[in-house]
């Protein structure tokens, strides 16, 4: 069963991700990142600029480099807020380029209904590889 990694500093992106209900979401933090995965996941990562929080990025690159997390990792989800332009997303961007990963979405803050449903989707995909 495909599961749902990600990373929240304010909650924001726990929130999103439990409104997917049929996938097991599991959150990483700078304190708990060396969780070896067995199964595909989407990495979903909120968005904070690496050259001023570099935890966030860091966190989640340790997270990827661990055991064989990076194969199993079928993209991003990018989470942020289009107020900061061209930083939109900045995060998962990054680890996108970063790691050759594909960034399947980008959206605001805890998600609308159609963010949930794309999750849910690309979930389910990633199932069928
Ligand atoms: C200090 C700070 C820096 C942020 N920087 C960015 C940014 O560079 N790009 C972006 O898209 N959103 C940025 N955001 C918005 C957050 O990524 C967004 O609110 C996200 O939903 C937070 O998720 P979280 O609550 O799971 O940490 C920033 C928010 C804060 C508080």
């Amino acid at each position: 069963m495909a599961k749902i990694v990600y990373y929240s500093q304010t909650g924001q992106t726990r929130k999103y991700v439990h409104k997917v209900k049929q996938y097991q979401a599991i959150e990483i933090t700078p304190s708990n990142f060396e969780i070896e995965m067995n199964e595909p996941f989407i990495l979903v990562m909120p968005s904070y600029e690496p050259n001023i929080h570099p935890i966030v990025t860091d966190t989640a690159a340790e997270f990827l480099e661990t055991k064989c997390n990076l194969t199993l990792c079928k993209g991003l989800f990018g989470v942020g807020n289009r107020n900061f332009a061209n930083l939109f997303c900045i995060t998962a961007k990054v680890l996108a380029k970063e790691y050759n990963l594909p960034l399947l979405h980008q959206l605001e803050f805890q998600g609308t209904a159609s963010d949930v449903t794309k999750l849910e989707e690309e979930l389910k995909l990633i199932e069928q590889i």
